[in-house]
């Protein structure tokens, strides 16, 4: 079972899903229909309530809306975008194919963007920091939201794994200038794959529907003010925003669920020797998605992954920046070949080289990611219980886990 929302389909997505084989007539491109497509409207609208956001714009992947966030905020080639150095390679590829350069920063103990870090890279070509809400939990918004005021920055917010998460009483992906989400079958809810996007701004968002539909104007009811973008072609289909739909209505419900069952193992697990969880911006505000353990040794944690047949943290390439050099032709080399075409060439692979932010990679091997909804592997939360887990099974997990760290 990948992810919590997963585990909740049902009549409700069923119903919607007919619904638009039905109206298909209704479809969103239609050239006179400037109100478009009926799901992908009404998706926008609850997302828009439901996250007190007053704009949200429905595409095609967590991928499509990050590229379309960097295009609505005007970043391209010569500006530096600030990622983290344990995130999706999404986020980073996102800032590579917007022509900009991702520039690496340290996470701390909750794993996301270490402000202290963040302040020392930034440099004349700066141009947005983009904190990733790793596994359910806020970066530190407060610190990075005045930095980049204080900068003139763009605040960017990578939810992709974190929806319905909260900092400090506000959702994620309303607290910098645009949030973006995915909702592929791994996250919170879904819409088996989609995205979203939400800003406050009428011209970010006049920005980003035109790049994400073609240079049209927000709901081809206009030609817009001038500033259009040359689009491509993003958008979320009628029949994942069906699905959507009916997820977002159970955002809740699935929320509370996680949530109950990431108290009741972490309970159970208790305290341990040499071991604690990471700590969080924000206790009450986290999905619950995960319990991170952060153990005292890289060679503790390798052995009680071994032990739960899990990995630590460091072991995924795709969320590790030390990682994804090897998964591309960059990592021999060979520059030529997209996504990677820093400025810099050569020098650009050093940056991503394993070794390049000590205090990540120490995070990261000491790190074990225990599954209380969303269950996934190669992210390294292959080892826990899942959303429909027993009272029983979720205690035999947490001693199952115990005895791994004691050696027992
Ligand atoms: C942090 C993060 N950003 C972006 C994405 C990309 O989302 P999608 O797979 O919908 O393109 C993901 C997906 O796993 C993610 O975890």
């Amino acid at each position: 079972m990948p992810g919590p929302g997963f585990g909740f389909i049902g009549t409700e997505e069923r119903e919607n899903v007919l619904r638009v084989l039905d109206d298909w007539h209704d479809r969103r491109n239609t050239f006179d229909d400037p109100g478009e497509g009926r799901m992908v409207r009404s998706f926008e609208s609850a997302v828009a309530d439901r996250f007190g956001s007053r704009h949200c714009l429905a595409v095609n992947s967590g991928t499509s809306a990050l590229l379309t966030a960097l295009a609505a905020l005007g970043i391209g080639p010569g500006d530096e975008v600030i990622v983290p150095g344990y995130m999706f390679v999404a986020s980073i590829a996102a800032v590579v194919h917007s022509g900009a350069d991702p520039v690496l920063a340290e996470v701390d103990e909750s794993l996301t963007l270490d402000p202290n870090d963040v302040e020392r890279r930034i440099t004349p070509r700066t141009k947005a920091i983009m904190p990733v809400h790793m596994l359910g939990a806020p970066s530190d918004m407060a610190a990075l939201g005045a930095l980049a005021e204080r900068h003139g920055l763009h605040l960017l917010e990578d939810c992709a794994q974190s929806a319905g998460a909260t900092y400090r009483g506000r959702p994620l992906g309303t607290l910098g200038e645009v949030g973006t989400f995915s909702l592929n079958h791994f996250k919170v809810f879904t819409a088996l794959d989609g995205g979203f996007l939400l800003t406050d701004d009428q011209r970010t968002f006049q920005r980003a529907y035109s790049y994400h539909d073609q240079g049209w104007f927000p709901y081809r009811d206009d030609d817009g003010d001038g500033d259009l973008l040359l689009g491509l072609n993003l958008g979320l289909s009628e029949l994942n925003a069906a699905v959507a739909l009916a997820q977002l209505h159970k955002l809740d419900l699935i929320l509370d669920r996680v949530r109950t069952i990431n108290r009741t193992l972490v309970r159970r697990i208790g305290s341990l020797p040499g071991v604690q969880q990471r700590r969080l911006h924000d206790d009450e505000g986290a999905c619950g998605t995960v319990a991170v353990y952060l153990f005292d040794s890289p060679q503790h944690a390798a052995d009680v992954a071994g032990r739960l047949g899990t990995k630590t943290l460091i072991n995924s390439p795709r969320h590790y920046y030390g990682g994804i050099p090897a998964l591309t032709a960059f990592g021999r080399g060979d520059l030529s070949t997209a996504p990677f075409r820093t400025r810099d060439g050569a020098a650009g692979a050093q940056r991503f080289a394993a070794g390049a932010l000590p205090r990540t990679d120490d995070i990261l091997s000491r790190a074990i990611a225990v599954s209380t909804g969303v269950s996934d592997s190669y992210l390294g939360a292959g080892f826990g219980v899942a959303l429909r887990s027993s009272a029983a099974e979720i205690e035999v997990a947490a001693d199952t886990f115990v005895a791994a760290v004691t050696g027992g």
